[in-house]
């Protein structure tokens, strides 16, 4: 029968504690799960860029067949991806981007359209004056760079947005929580909040709901995770008016990886699709995902049940070797 060639893949994850980030690599390991013989080196730079840059080196000296990155920063971590790219390594981005553009493929969604998006929600749904202040995600990474110009370009299409104020949150709910306190004084006419995060949007609410009591200031944040702790609960909740869908591209990363390395064909620049959830459609949202998690439970159960018996025929074989590197 087939058998695979045993392949080592390195995954370097720019921060790996949020729900986000677990969600893409719960998906990352149940997509690897299909394939027999993989090894998986993961390393998790806790928003440290140069932390990211020598666990990098580390991956690249340990000989990985695919690198998979989702850079902290654009600027630091351009080096080397480009160091992969020209040791041969096929190099996967995901979700951030880096300046360099030697890299095999791109997967993630469009961060600028995700910007303009959120102003288009505001501008079309919420009639008199918008007076906004824009939560933004860590100042040097991708995302956060073109979500503030695409919101910046959606809402001169609406004179009666205005943006008033900005700060950087770095993609942190805390740190968002503790710069807007910090500015309570001048935050009396804000009644619209646009934050780069569904976290830091949640934290903006926490400071807002102390100033208005009624919690009147419209909040719109991005990822829209579905489950427990996720976005789509939040809006279900009415803690936050409305989320924009962003994709954590996991299993995506790992089907080009297999495309690449198994010499098929595939598409360089992958940009996955987006919407809007709030209170009109989340109901519908959360259904439509409780379903497909139960489908994804089925299917574990399945290939738990075919691992067993193929184990019986086979000694012992080692399905998902995971090695985490600091
Ligand atoms: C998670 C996160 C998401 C955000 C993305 C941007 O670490 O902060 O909330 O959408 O990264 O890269």
């Amino acid at each position: 029968s087939h058998q695979e060639k045993k392949y080592t893949i390195g995954f370097s994850q720019c921060t790996g504690l949020d729900l986000w980030r677990r969600t893409m690599l719960y998906e990352m390991k149940t997509e690897l799960s299909l394939h027999s013989n993989v090894n998986f080196i993961y390393a998790d730079a806790k928003g440290n860029s140069k932390l990211q840059i020598e666990q990098v080196r580390k991956m690249l000296n340990s000989k990985i067949d695919v690198l998979i990155i989702s850079p902290n920063e654009v600027h630091p971590l351009a080096i080397v991806v480009k160091e992969a790219y020209d040791k041969g390594i096929p190099t996967i981005i995901i979700d951030r981007k880096t300046s360099s553009s030697q890299y095999t493929a791109y997967i993630g969604a469009d961060n600028y359209e995700l910007g303009r998006m959120a102003a288009n929600y505001l501008g079309t749904t919420f009639k008199g004056n918008i007076k906004v202040i824009e939560v933004m995600g860590l100042a040097g990474s991708s995302p956060a760079i073109e979500r503030e110009r695409g919101f910046r370009d959606g809402i001169k299409l609406f004179p009666h947005i205005k943006l008033k104020q900005r700060l950087s949150g770095n993609w942190l709910k805390d740190i968002a929580e503790k710069r807007l306190k910090a500015r309570t004084g001048s935050l009396a006419d804000i009644n619209a909040v646009f934050a780069h995060n569904d976290d830091m949007g949640v934290g903006a609410r926490n400071v807002f709901r102390t100033l208005d009591g009624a919690g009147k200031v419209k909040i719109i944040g991005v990822d829209a995770l579905p489950g427990p702790g996720g976005g789509m609960e939040m809006v279900s909740d009415r803690l936050l008016t409305a989320s924009v869908v962003y994709p954590t591209c996991g299993k995506e990363a790992v089907v080009t990886a297999f495309k690449i390395l198994n010499n098929e064909p595939f598409v360089k620049d992958n940009i996955l699709k987006s919407l809007i959830v709030d209170s009109n459609n989340v109901e519908l949202m959360k259904m439509q995902y409780s379903k497909i998690t139960s489908q994804q439970v089925d299917i574990e159960k399945q290939q738990k049940l075919i691992a067993e018996q193929v184990s019986i025929y086979k000694s012992q074989q080692i399905i998902l070797n995971i090695v985490v590197i600091s």
